[in-house]
């Protein structure tokens, strides 16, 4: 198989899967409708019991993050496949001003997670006591149980989805520039510096590496897609009254004495450490 082949093979995978993905989605949806899930919460109005708020600066950052992210995605796939005529140079633009953007608030968000006054980073740490917890929230999601275990404000597979999104962000970051060609380093291009003297050695040229980086980008870029859809499935189904808090449509009530804005350690992490 060429690389030409390749890519065509890797669209042909990464669209089949993203249809099976989406059935699973539905499916997932019409168990949520038969077990009463939904009317519990949509019906009888039981959502989640929250014992904090989340402060304003994440929220606006995860908000500039998400409008980054379907910018690339849409650019990204329109460069890849020109779907609609003459938009090559403005969705070229549009990459390449929300690559930057999304680079600044991903460094501002690891900042603020482990240097600001709110410090968070300890919200997002899988610690023993999470990957305990692991069968028994997988077994909720899955409907196989109605007990959710609590051990701190995300769950052991929100912190795990959470972790990855950062660690593709980083990889989509260096393939990303990886991508652009244009020798304006001392007369050295991203390409060059990132993969062509390690990479392009190996494998013969940085043309190559390019090609492979390339590859990555883009299924990295698929990876995102279905990742993104299940969150906002769960987002939007899970716990809606969450979730327009989060993005600052109405303001979440908060029960316990806990919910400080400025607490530095939520009051479930304090309250799984305490147990
Ligand atoms: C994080 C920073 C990012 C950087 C630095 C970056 C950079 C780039 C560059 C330089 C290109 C080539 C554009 C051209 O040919 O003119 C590209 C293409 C692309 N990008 Fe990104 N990008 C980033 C994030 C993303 C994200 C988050 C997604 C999707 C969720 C994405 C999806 C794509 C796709 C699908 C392509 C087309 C690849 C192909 O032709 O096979 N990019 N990107
Ligand atoms: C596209 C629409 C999106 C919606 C509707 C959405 C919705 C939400 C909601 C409601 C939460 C809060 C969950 C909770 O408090 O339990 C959340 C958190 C989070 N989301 Fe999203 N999200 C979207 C896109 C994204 C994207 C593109 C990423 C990253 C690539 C992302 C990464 C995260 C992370 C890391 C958190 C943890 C909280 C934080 O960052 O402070 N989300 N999202």
């Amino acid at each position: 198989m060429n690389l030409t082949e390749f890519n065509v093979w890797l669209d042909v995978v990464f669209t089949a899967l993203y249809a099976v993905v989406i059935v699973a989605l539905i499916v997932h949806f019409a168990f949520d409708v038969i077990t009463g899930r939904f009317r519990k919460k949509w019906i009888d109005g039981q959502w989640p019991e929250h014992d904090h708020a989340v402060p304003a600066m994440p929220k606006v950052l995860h908000f500039v993050h998400m409008a980054c992210i379907l910018l690339l995605a849409f650019s990204g796939m329109y460069i890849r496949f020109p779907f609609f005529e003459g938009g090559r140079i403005a969705m070229r633009w549009v990459h390449y001003v929300a690559m930057i953007v999304v680079c600044v608030v991903l460094l501002w968000r690891i900042w603020y997670a482990f240097f600001s006054k709110n410090k968070d980073w300890r919200e997002f740490a899988v610690r023993r006591k999470d990957m305990a917890s692991l069968i028994a929230v997988a077994k909720f999601y899955a409907y196989l149980s109605n007990y959710k275990p609590h051990t701190a404000k995300y769950n052991v597979m929100q912190k795990l989805v959470y972790n990855v999104f950062l660690y593709l962000m980083f990889l989509q970051a260096f393939t990303g520039f990886a991508l652009v060609t244009a020798p304006f380093i001392f007369g050295y291009s991203p390409r060059d510096l990132l993969v062509g003297w390690w990479l392009g050695a190996l494998l013969g040229s940085a043309d190559l590496a390019g090609w492979w980086a390339r590859i990555a980008h883009y299924v990295i870029n698929w990876l995102f897609i279905i990742m993104v859809t299940a969150h906002v499935y769960l987002s939007a189904t899970v716990d809606i009254p969450c979730t327009l808090d989060f993005f600052g449509i109405r303001k979440l009530k908060v029960t316990g004495g806990h919910g400080h804005e400025e607490h530095a350690a939520p009051a479930g992490v304090a309250m799984a450490e305490a147990e």
